[in-house]
């Protein structure tokens, strides 16, 4: 190893210390993540964003003004105020997690309707095991309420930092097969939603739609393109635990296992680690109440993070990617991978980690980001992506497969592996791996059609528009095969513009869900130029110009889309040869 190597392998080293000093750091204070909203006059002249302070295409999205309603009442006055005025308009929520630029109201003039405010449980019925929220409300509140009350909302998202609305709008998920699966809009039994009117109804009116109304089915995932959720209403089931062991083996029955291992366990899910060739299995059931055990979940990834090793770490980072060798940036992938840390930040007392199963109440287990805990105006540590500080910084493509498909895909994927094994320690985040989880069909318009694994892969973005990543081909190839070859579906939430170009015409439903929006909103006020373009209204979400791939805002169809000036041309995907992706000459 040169001595350069030595050097980044040692900083990569601190990286890693990042995820260990989270432990030590989990009472300590840290600052939870900015309003994605800033204006220059009061709540005027304002621009958007989201939790990375950037959409995945680099816009910056401005608007004319922002208001925060604090009850429903507040909210049909803001919608029709909008309204009468011909105003676009659209929610942002607390943190906006999303990538691409939903949060964005059409044009430059319109209105942000913020939710943050919009936060309190309207009513929970322990009997009937009902809870309505207004649709601001962050997870990690619903779930700690609920359980309050003794009651579980069966699966949700992995991070607790999302809002009710904001994670049904984009058909947001954790994991399972089981009943009704792992999406949380399939536990909507009703919502209240605030649409555009007619003048003679005053410009704005609450449409409340029951478990059997049938625009329910358009309203549970919506893409915000409807109207403002103001209430949403969860089916829950009385608490339980869980118990959870991560089993780790090698690849040989992979293929066979992804979709045997989500009929096997409730929440199951599987970790691939494709450098190393193993593969982290999520043997996760539900166990009696009695069970003894107060595990809990609190992942590393999502806990507070010191800025000084963010910092660094990131610094690293991008020595590695711009300067750094395969072998350089395989070395630190194994330094850094968070398997190596124990139990992914499982404990199983809420202290210590001293062995597998970890049992654990569901509000404990299902969910985690206790870096959004801490009290404003620490800056001492954050959420590892805060974009005050110059830490992570990453795309995250999440797109789906159908079950059935599933086995084929993954033996794509490991021959594309077995190819060059050294690419996927720089084209994917090593730390975590390519995450499967399982979603069930459902019957939102704007939901999965059938059953099928949800794959997650978080990799390296630059903050230099149209820089190459190393081996940026490797992601480009994967995407292209799930989304091209197995005709799978991006996550509305996730992933890079090419990703949804023509992704709406595999929605079978996807007529009725835009009949729906033309009734309730016909001037098209919640509609953006981003969300015509995805739901195949107007244009197209590809944007052409010079290196366009390298930024995913297209496929590639000339050398000009990628970097010839840096070695990266348009060339075939190596397995699959209707691909177009950008390779480095070295490796062609
Ligand atoms: C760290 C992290 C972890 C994540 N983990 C998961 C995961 O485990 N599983 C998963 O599926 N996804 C996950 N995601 C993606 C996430 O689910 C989506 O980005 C989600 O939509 C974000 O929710 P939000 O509350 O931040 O909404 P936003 O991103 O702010 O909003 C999303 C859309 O919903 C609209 N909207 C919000 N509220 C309303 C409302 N009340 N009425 C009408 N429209 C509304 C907004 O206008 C926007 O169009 C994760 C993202 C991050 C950054
Ligand atoms: C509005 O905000 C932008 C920055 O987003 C700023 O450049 C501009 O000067 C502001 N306009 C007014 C009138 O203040
Ligand atoms: C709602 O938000 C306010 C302001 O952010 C906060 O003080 C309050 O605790 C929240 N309420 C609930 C029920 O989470
Ligand atoms: C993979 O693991 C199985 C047991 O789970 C074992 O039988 C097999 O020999 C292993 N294969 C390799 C290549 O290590
Ligand atoms: C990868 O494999 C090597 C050798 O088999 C092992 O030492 C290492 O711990 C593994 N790393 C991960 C992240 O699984
Ligand atoms: C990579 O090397 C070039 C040339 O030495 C240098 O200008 C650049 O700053 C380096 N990049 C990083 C991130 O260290």
């Amino acid at each position: 190893m040169s001595q350069g190597e030595q050097a980044q392998r040692r900083a990569m080293e601190s990286l890693a210390a990042v995820l260990l000093v989270g432990i030590l750091l989990q009472l300590a204070g840290c600052s939870p993540p900015p309003d994605p909203v800033t204006c220059t006059h009061g709540t005027s002249n304002c621009t958007v964003t989201n939790t990375y302070g950037s959409f995945t295409d680099r816009t910056i999205c401005h608007a004319a003004n922002v208001v925060y309603p604090r009850t429903e009442q507040e909210l049909v006055a803001a919608v029709a105020a909008a309204a009468a005025a011909k105003r676009k308009m659209k929610v942002a929520t607390k943190h906006s997690h999303s990538g691409p630029k939903l949060a964005c109201p059409g044009g430059s003039e319109g209105t942000i309707i913020s939710t943050t405010r919009l936060n309190r449980t309207v009513s929970i019925d322990a009997e009937r095991q009902l809870i309505t929220v207004e649709s601001g409300m962050v997870l990690r509140d619903l779930i700690q309420t609920a359980a309050a009350a003794g009651l579980s909302l069966p699966h949700s998202p992995y991070w607790y930092g999302l809002t009710i609305g904001g994670l049904l709008a984009t058909g947001a998920h954790g994991s399972g097969l089981w009943g009704k699966g792992g999406a949380v809009h399939e536990y909507v039994v009703g919502l209240r939603i605030v649409t555009p009117a007619p003048a003679c109804h005053g410009f704005a009116m609450v449409r409340e739609l029951g478990a059997d109304h049938p625009d329910l089915d358009a309203a549970k995932v919506s893409l915000g393109v409807l109207g403002v959720v103001s209430q949403v209403t969860l089916a829950l089931q009385p608490l339980f635990k869980r118990s959870v062991t991560f089993v780790k083996r090698n690849e040989s029955d992979f293929t066979a296992q992804v979709t045997e291992w989500g009929r096997l366990h409730e929440f199951a899910d599987v970790i691939w680690q494709p450098r190393n060739g193993t593969v982290t299995y999520r043997q996760d059931d539900r166990v009696d109440v009695s069970t003894p055990g107060d595990g809990l979940n609190d992942l590393f990834l999502f806990r507070p993070a010191p800025t000084a090793l963010l910092v660094s770490g990131r610094a690293t980072e991008e020595q590695l990617q711009e300067n750094g060798t395969d072998t350089a940036r395989c070395a630190a992938a194994q330094e850094g991978s968070t398997s190596r840390l124990q139990a992914f930040g499982f404990t199983n007392d809420g202290v210590v980690f001293t062995g597998y199963p970890v049992v654990g109440y569901q509000h404990r287990i299902q969910a985690s980001g206790s870096c959004i805990d801490g009290p404003e105006d620490d800056l001492g540590s954050s959420c590892a992506w805060d974009p005050r500080i110059r830490g992570l910084f990453m795309y995250n493509s999440g797109f789906s497969v159908a079950l059935s498909k599933a086995p084929a895909f993954v033996a794509d994927m490991q021959q594309l592996r077995d190819l060059n094994p050294d690419a996927f320690c720089s084209a994917i985040d090593n730390r975590v791996g390519v995450v499967l989880r399982y979603v069930r069909a459902s019957s939102a318009y704007l939901g999965k059609p059938e059953d099928c694994v949800d794959v997650d892969i978080l990799f390296y973005r630059s903050h230099t528009d149209g820089m190459p990543r190393a081996h940026a081909d490797v992601v480009d190839e994967i995407e292209q095969l799930a989304l091209g070859k197995y005709g799978g579906l991006p996550h509305w939430g996730k992933n890079r513009n090419f990703a949804f170009d023509g992704a709406i015409a595999r929605y079978p439903k996807a007529h009725k869900f835009l009949k729906v929006k033309n009734r309730y909103d016909p001037d098209g006020l919640f509609s953006s130029e981003w969300t015509d373009q995805v739901l195949g209204i107007n244009g197209t979400p590809n944007i052409i110009k010079d290196r366009c791939a390298i930024e995913g805002l297209c496929v590639c169809s000339d050398d000009s889309h990628c970097a010839p000036e840096q070695g990266y041309f348009c060339r075939p995907g190596k397995v699959y040869k209707n691909a177009r992706v950008c390779s480095s000459e070295e490796d062609y």
